[in-house]
């Protein structure tokens, strides 16, 4: 196959199916729920709304979040303050009018003190990437370094780098086969992870500072398991004959943060690295590991010809008298939530075991009380793969909480009713038929085959779950759910489902019953479909199954307006100020009223969505956090040009296309999207 083919099948998210269960997929319960006309009439929202009567949740208190959320409950009602712009089609950032960015930190920007600069062309080796800004920046969290405004102007972002373009990385170019270049692997590696950056304003606008915190964490870093499954014989491997540790987290998507100041990243399409043997067991076969990302590590070798340890690992067949002396179990090490101290920069990595085993997408985590259990949300992005929620075993207390927590708790996995109401079904070893007579041993092997367990409790198959976010004010947790090609196609399709082959995705929401995260019961209803405008609904001769795009929070039907129109939702921020920022990853197409890669600003009472920002040729727009004062907004571009179409940014003497941060302000000094 050519690059640009290996690239894109490299790149396409929609990694090979591996749900072959029945379960019921969420669309269709849509379907059989709502006429697509009794979708916009809200019933649902209405039983929402109810739900919500009374709801209230203070603010985390060291959460990095504006102060005006703290303990605020305000009505929903601040509208974007700015005038939409235009879908784009130029290789250009365009934002709203009277917004302005600066563009910081693009790949293999020096991070750690002494670190290499950046050679323009990218001929840097794999060492000084080790020390430079990874690739892909992906979902991040911005940590303020003080109390009170000067936190607004000097903090740390913690940044993930979920992947890497091979041909934009290596100026001379590259192989994949045996043998591949040693160097080239060391800098694959290197571009994955997480960067924590020390930033500081300044009168010339944020720059880095090469500061003590500062640092790199690669597909290389040492990691430590902890929780149910840490010491399990799944994770036993030659590396660590007792499984408590690994090497690397890859694949970094999104991201969370906890109220105790750490930062949570998401190992998204990992299995993609691996290759294994044929029919192997369902830890390996339910996730995938076919070496579809393309990179090809174990193809290193030494002078000798023999295979590197580090390298070697990503292939995964048995070839040792025991796991202790081969890498069967490497994968077992992948596929979890990973908390990181951002202050901290000597801290290992810890792989919270217990958030379960899959594609994480990111890891969100619900506004906490004093006394109540620790909720994180967290997706499985995979055509027909599901939803999860973790619930701490302890009790959140703000003066000693850390991450122990998230090491005891109850795992579970959603299922969406056709009259509204959901529930979550515990993934818990003995519990709901996980039971030795039904193939499950342990909760370390409920974990570890996470997909298989939620598959034998009937969990509602997804299009492709990608961002939570909670709106602290309402207690709604918000969901995108962003395509699913295979809808209609690798499962039974309703002839009334309007949304065969799902290619526009939409947001979903519920409600936790009694405005209580760690409910076992809630009530959801659609938030918008993607698609295009009525009049382009009509011109495409799109048909009824675009008719269903809804507001449920005007009651009205309402197709998308020229403002709006988007496709596959993936970044989602509801942040603190009431506003629900989108950002897409998904398709180009002029005539569904499609540009570049877009961020969307929505009033979630009203319903009104405005087109903020639009990003250059083949990128993604990811990321969005802001200072505590909500003056500075960060937003990532990624992979502008993985197709070859983009030179964006083009500073500091380069051409090549490079992954980059957005720091955005308003002229005026407001906060931003008001
Ligand atoms: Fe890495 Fe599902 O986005
Ligand atoms: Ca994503
Ligand atoms: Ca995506
Ligand atoms: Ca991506």
């Amino acid at each position: 196959m050519d690059d640009l083919n290996r690239l894109s099948l490299a790149r396409d998210p929609d990694e090979p199916q591996c749900n072959t269960s029945d379960n019921v997929h969420l669309s269709e319960v849509v379907i059989r729920r709502y006429g697509r006309r009794d979708v916009v009439k809200g019933g649902v929202a209405v039983a929402v709304s109810t739900l919500l009567a009374g709801s209230a949740f203070a603010r985390p208190v060291n959460d990095g979040q504006p102060a005006v959320a703290q303990g605020a409950v305000k009505t929903p009602a601040l509208v974007p303050g700015f005038a939409p712009v235009a879908h784009n089609f130029d290789d250009s950032v365009v934002i709203a009018a009277g917004y302005s960015f600066q563009v910081l930190i693009p790949e293999g920007t020096p991070v750690l003190p002494g670190a290499p600069e950046y050679i323009p062309g990218d001929f840097n080796s794999g060492a000084d990437r080790e020390q430079q800004v990874g690739g892909h920046h992906d979902g991040m969290h911005y940590f303020p370094l003080h109390r009170g405004q000067r936190g607004n102007e000097h903090g740390l972002l913690a940044l993930n780098h979920e992947n890497v373009d091979q041909f934009l990385l290596h100026p001379y170019g590259y192989s994949n086969d045996v043998p591949r270049d040693p160097d080239h692997a060391r800098k694959e590696v290197a571009s994955h992870g997480v960067s924590i950056i020390e930033l500081r304003k300044g009168s010339d606008g944020w720059q880095v500072v090469r500061g003590r915190y500062n640092r790199r964490l690669t597909g290389a870093t040492v990691c430590e398991l902890t929780g149910p499954v840490a010491g399990s014989d799944f994770v036993k491997t030659k590396y660590d004959n007792a499984g408590y540790y690994t090497r690397g987290t890859l694949n970094n998507c999104g991201h969370g943060f906890t109220p105790w100041g750490t930062y949570l990243t998401a190992e998204e399409n990992w299995a993609g690295y691996f290759i294994t043997e044929a029919n192997p067991p369902r830890e390996k076969a339910r996730y995938g590991m076919t070496g579809w990302q393309g990179f090809n590590w174990w193809n290193v070798l030494d002078a000798d010809g023999n295979p590197v340890d580090d390298y070697a690992r990503f292939d995964t067949h048995p070839t040792g008298a025991s796991a202790l002396d081969d890498y069967r179990n490497e994968g077992n090490g992948f596929g979890w939530i990973v908390e990181i101290d951002p202050f901290d920069p000597g801290s290992t990595p810890k792989k919270r075991t217990a958030l379960g085993r899959f594609a994480h997408e990111g890891a969100w985590v619900a506004p906490v009380r004093p006394g109540k259990p620790v909720v994180v949300y967290s997706g499985d992005d995979s055509r027909g793969e599901y939803m999860y929620k973790f619930v701490s075993s302890k009790p959140y207390h703000p003066t000693k909480a850390n991450g122990d927590l998230l090491d005891e708790g109850t795992l579970y996995v959603a299922k969406f009713h056709d009259d509204g109401s959901g529930e979550w079904v515990a993934l818990a070893y003995g519990q709901n038929g996980l039971t030795h007579a039904n193939g499950f041993t342990s909760q370390a092997d409920v974990l570890v085959n996470t997909r298989s367990a939620a598959d034998f409790v009937g969990a509602t198959r997804m299009d492709r779950p990608e961002w939570a976010s909670i709106d602290a004010r309402t207690g709604h947790v918000y969901l995108t759910l962003t395509n699913n090609t295979n809808r209609g196609v690798a499962y039974p399709t309703d002839d009334a489902n309007p949304r065969a082959a799902n290619r526009d995705g939409h947001i979903i929401r519920w409600l936790e019953s009694g405005g209580a995260h760690e409910a076992t019961t809630f009530a959801w209803d659609i938030f918008v479909f993607g698609g295009p405008t009525l009049a382009d609904t009509q011109a495409l001769g799109l048909g009824d199954e675009y008719a269903g795009q809804v507001f449920p929070g005007t009651g009205q039907q309402a197709y998308l307006s020229a403002d709006a129109t988007f496709n596959s939702p993936d970044g989602l921020w509801a942040s603190p100020n009431g506003l629900l920022w989108i950002q897409t990853d998904g398709y180009r197409d002029a005539a569904r009223g499609y540009g570049n890669q877009q961020m969307l600003c929505a009033d979630p009472a009203t319903g009104d969505i405005r087109r903020f920002l639009a990003g250059p040729n083949d990128c993604e727009i990811t990321g969005v956090i802001t200072t505590p004062d909500g003056r500075t907004l960060f937003a990532n571009i990624q992979h502008p040009g993985e197709r070859g179409n983009s030179t964006w940014p083009r500073i500091n003497g380069e051409t090549r296309a490079q992954s980059a941060l957005l720091v955005i302000t308003k002229d005026d000094g407001g906060v931003v999207g008001t």
